[in-house]
């Protein structure tokens, strides 16, 4: 059982301090590593990790080709900034090879994770010479794991795999007590700009968790889209999360008085505090109304745009 620390009783400086101190015991004077997504989580884990490490961490951002619209290079340029140097890896190739022919969303998931892990992770820490890898996991992440509800890409030892033997090293988890709430608080403590430590949550398998069906390039490229107008027209609302979700469904439209078989997005924009429970957002009509004209006009091949309105449960935040 792993103990839960709430955002009202984590003392940030002592736990600041705390997991530097644990991450320098635990890796003495070796070399560890680290994937940056850009995330909160994840941000705040390479702060912690760098704290800690300082050089001796080498944190890499994947470019899996599944990322929101300009994310690597503004990921790399603002820890840039915070001295923090990330190479970027292009694996793309690699993440789109696995998904090809994938529908069922634990396939998919389990298509992302042993890219991530075994093949591209695996062969990047096997370079470096790295023995331990610092991972952004959090409670909410074990808990849906373990209760069998969605798979998080990143939760091995809670369901019995040993990354040790599966993947060849040690996974270290200084976030795993807190849930989202937690970890703002800590980014905030670590210096993180509002911009960052407010940001939306984003999942592990990125924009393949919003396309339902086969996930291909040109899918992909079709969520990303239509991802950057709802982010656009929904920052305002401080919801705790908003997001495009891409149909397999399609639905007749007409398009310059022809028919056309189009495709259709959901709109989904969540009320919640840790993601555990969430309502869907009581978004004007006016808002609404201009989330489809814009996701018409600007994501070629949409005739349709849905608003989610049911709750979690019965439903959850991510569609797949
Ligand atoms: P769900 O969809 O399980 O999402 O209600 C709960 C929160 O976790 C974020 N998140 C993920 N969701 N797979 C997911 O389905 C992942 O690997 C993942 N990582 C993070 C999700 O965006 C929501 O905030």
């Amino acid at each position: 059982m792993i103990k839960e620390i709430t955002a009202q009783e984590l003392d940030v400086e002592r736990f600041i301090n705390e997991k530097v101190k644990e991450i320098k015991d635990t890796v003495g004077d070796g070399i560890a590593i680290n994937a940056l997504s850009g995330g909160i989580d994840s941000s705040t884990v390479t702060m912690l990790g760098h704290r800690a490490l300082g050089k001796r961490l080498k944190t890499v951002f994947i470019e899996n080709g599944l990322m929101r619209e300009g994310e690597p290079d503004q990921v790399a340029r603002f820890f840039l900034n915070l001295g923090v140097m990330v190479e970027v890896i292009d694996a793309r190739k690699e993440f789109f090879s696995a998904l090809k022919g994938v529908a069922e969303p634990e396939e998919k998931r389990e298509a992302v994770t042993q890219t991530f892990y075994r093949n591209v992770f695996g062969r990047i820490v096997k370079e470096s010479k790295a023995k331990y890898l610092l991972q952004g996991t959090i409670l909410t992440d074990v808990d849906e794991t373990v209760a069998g509800i969605k798979r998080q890409h990143n939760v091995f030892e809670q369901i019995g795999i040993d990354p040790q033997k599966t993947f060849g090293y040690h996974i270290i988890e200084p976030l795993i007590q807190l849930r989202k709430d937690g970890v703002r608080k800590v980014g905030e403590a670590l210096g993180f700009p509002a911009a960052l430590f407010e940001r939306i949550p984003f999942p592990g398998p990125a924009l393949s968790a919003r396309v339902i069906g086969e996930v291909t390039p040109e899918r992909i490229e079709t969520v990303r889209r239509a991802t950057v107008v709802v982010e656009r027209l929904l920052k305002e609302t401080g919801a705790f999360q908003y997001m495009a979700i891409l149909h397999e469904d399609r639905v007749t439209g007409m398009r310059d008085g022809k028919r056309d078989f189009g495709q259709q997005i959901e709109v989904r924009c969540w009320d919640s505090v840790d993601a555990r429970v969430a309502t869907p957002t009581r978004l004007t009509f006016e808002i609404l109304e201009k989330l489809a004209g814009e996701i018409i006009r600007e994501v070629p091949g949409i005739v349709s745009v849905t608003y989610n309105i049911a709750p979690k449960p019965p439903s959850t935040i991510e569609a797949i």
